[in-house]
């Protein structure tokens, strides 16, 4: 394991806006968790107290139901994504709950050891980490992660402790020795769930090893939760695939906690996931969970259709329930957003001076029209079938031969598994082909950069751009088809979305695309499409991603973990757990 090199001095001396300390036990020594847009002034915490979200979220429900009465042709409102869905109930203004703590394989940042011996903090990549961060920012948590990674922030023991002054958030790293990290993040979740959830045509790999890994490392990491817990019923946040064992742990460890487990990825249907000779106990741990929550309807649908045929629970379609073992799960979708009132699309420059920078940059003339992708380097994000539809573009439409470059953006990730070398290798092949095959000199076709982008540099492309391409294979939600929304207040550009990203439930005014088929339709009618029409499709997305931003995600499923703890039978059985506590 990595010794402990951050220190709070070199932290300061990087360049976030504001400073973050870092102490190997964890003390209060700043005024904010500073880290890229997540800081959170004192008087910002203080307006966004529980009992002002509360009241935010009572009237955002009211809007919805409006809004639902008025647009039924909307797809959030479609009978199957209802059903699923919790608009309607109206939280507690008591919203307030003595502690929450999140579980997150990733923190909310990054940290990297640069050659002068500083150290580079960053937003940590991912839509996980864009749709946690606003609950953290307006709510006080707790937030335990893994710090096993590459990472110099990685400690020894129980990790390391970072905390605001304003004693409002906390961040727990929880170290795993080498070989149980090995087996529960790179085996066992990324190797086996990954491509399982995905249903790709990438083999699952199913090593017993990783497995065990796998479930010593949710044992752990329910331990330090459990650590960390200050009162008898905290409300637990689990997130995503790296978990599915932590919530019957954590019902053992705290059993007036209200857990809710929220997966990020897509949940496959029941046939799909018994090929994991531990289906069974996935379940087992996931039914732990008060809420189980997912991105889409149909993930919610294959969830319980996979507990009712795998372990026998009793589900309720209607209610979206499985009981199991005495204990009642809400099954429910919640799709993700993305931060509507954002410091960063606040920041950026208009599109017209985006747009010129960007072409200035790139060396490309104002009359070349810009397509961009923004991916996490991997499989599922069908990268290289985005840059065959571009081949076949170019060959079909003389016309965007030397008048049409695609900016990918595809930031590395799990470099260590053959699975992602084999991708960047076919990735970087195809790309040089298509650019031997169109470019002329300096003037290429596609420019790929294998590099993380700060947000400030991705909304600029986004800004810049007459086309964004989502080509996902299989993604649970991708919040960059939001983000391509949310950064175009000009009402201008084309989102060109996969069918088989959970995004495309909510953004049916995208061109939709089977990222599969080699056809370059899409593109072409993107790169050609009227003002007007750019206009009116944007403008419909653009009401979705508002109403259904990352503060609606947050509020909902702290309301509806709120309404279910004080609907449970006898509810003063907290009050006297947290006075056993306290005394
Ligand atoms: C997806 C997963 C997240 C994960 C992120 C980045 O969005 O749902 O859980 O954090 O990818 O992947 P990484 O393995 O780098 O954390």
């Amino acid at each position: 394991m990595r010794p402990l090199r951050t220190a709070y001095s070199t932290i300061q001396a990087y360049d976030t806006d504001e400073c973050v300390g870092i102490r190997p036990t964890g003390e209060a020594r700043h005024d904010h968790l500073g880290i890229d847009g997540w800081a959170a002034p004192r008087e910002k915490a203080r307006r966004s107290s529980p009992c002002r979200m509360a009241h935010l979220v009572v009237a955002r429900s009211t809007s919805i139901q409006r809004a639902a009465r008025a647009q039924p042709e909307d797809p959030m409102y479609r009978p199957s994504y209802r059903r699923h869905t919790t608009h309607d109930s109206a939280p507690s203004p008591r919203a307030s709950w003595p502690q929450v703590i999140v579980l997150a394989n990733r923190g909310p940042f990054t940290t990297e050891l640069q050659a002068n011996g500083s150290i580079r903090v960053r937003r940590a990549a991912g839509g996980l980490v864009t749709a946690l961060v606003p609950l953290v920012q307006k709510s006080s948590v707790t937030w335990v992660a893994c710090g096993a990674s590459d990472s110099p922030s990685a400690g020894e023991g129980s990790g390391l402790d970072v905390r605001g002054a304003t004693g409002a958030h906390r961040l727990r790293y929880v170290c795993l020795p080498d070989d149980e990290h090995r087996g529960y993040y790179y085996g066992f979740a990324n190797q086996g769930l990954w491509p399982l959830c995905h249903a790709l045509h990438v083999q699952p790999v199913f090593r017993s090893g990783d497995f065990h890994a796998y479930r010593r490392a949710n044992i752990r990491f329910a331990a330090a939760v459990a650590d960390e817990a200050t009162c008898a019923s905290p409300l637990l946040l689990v997130q995503d695939y790296h978990f599915a064992l932590a919530p019957s742990e954590l019902r053992r460890r705290l059993p007036l906690s209200t857990i809710v487990t929220f997966w990020h990825v897509p949940w496959p249907p029941a046939l799909v996931l018994e090929s994991c000779p531990w289906a069974k106990e996935l379940l087992d741990g996931l039914l732990g969970s008060d809420i189980a929550g997912f991105q889409t309807s149909q993930d919610c649908e294959n969830f319980l259709d996979s507990v009712e045929r795998l372990v026998g629970a009793d589900i309720s379609r209607t209610d979206g329930t499985a009981t199991y073992r005495g204990q009642t799960t809400r099954v429910r979708a919640y799709p993700v957003g993305v931060e509507w009132d954002n410091d960063v699309v606040r920041t950026t420059p208009p599109a017209p001076v985006c747009a010129e920078s960007v072409r200035g940059d790139l060396g490309l003339p104002s009359d070349v029209k810009l397509g961009v992708g923004i991916d996490r380097l991997d499989y599922t994000k069908g990268i290289t079938e985005k840059f065959l539809a571009i081949e076949r573009l170019l060959e079909d439409h003389r016309e965007f031969r030397g008048r049409f470059t695609f900016v990918q953006v595809a930031e590395p990730s799990r470099e260590c598994l053959p699975e992602y070398q084999l991708a960047r290798e076919q990735i970087i092949a195809t790309a040089e082909r298509v650019n031997a095959r169109f470019g002329a000199g300096a003037n290429v076709p596609i420019v790929l950069q294998l590099s993380h982008y700060e947000p400030a540099e991705v909304y600029r492309l986004y800004r810049a751009a007459d086309v964004c391409y989502v080509g996902s294979l299989r993604d649970g939600m991708n919040l960059v088809a939001k983000e391509f929304v949310l950064a175009r207040h000009d009402e201008r550009g084309v989102l060109v979305l996969s069918e088989f990203a959970g995004a495309s439930e909510q953004l049916q005014a995208a061109l939709l695309i089977d990222p599969y088929s080699v056809d370059a339709s899409a593109l072409a009618r993107a790169l050609t499409m009227p003002d007007v029409e750019q206009s009116k499709r944007m403008r419909i997305m653009r009401a979705t991603v508002a109403r259904f931003d990352a503060t609606w995600w947050a509020e909902r499923l702290l309301a509806d973990s709120w309404s279910l703890r004080w609907s449970q039978p006898s509810p003063d059985r907290h009050a006297r757990a947290e006075a056993q506590v306290s005394a």
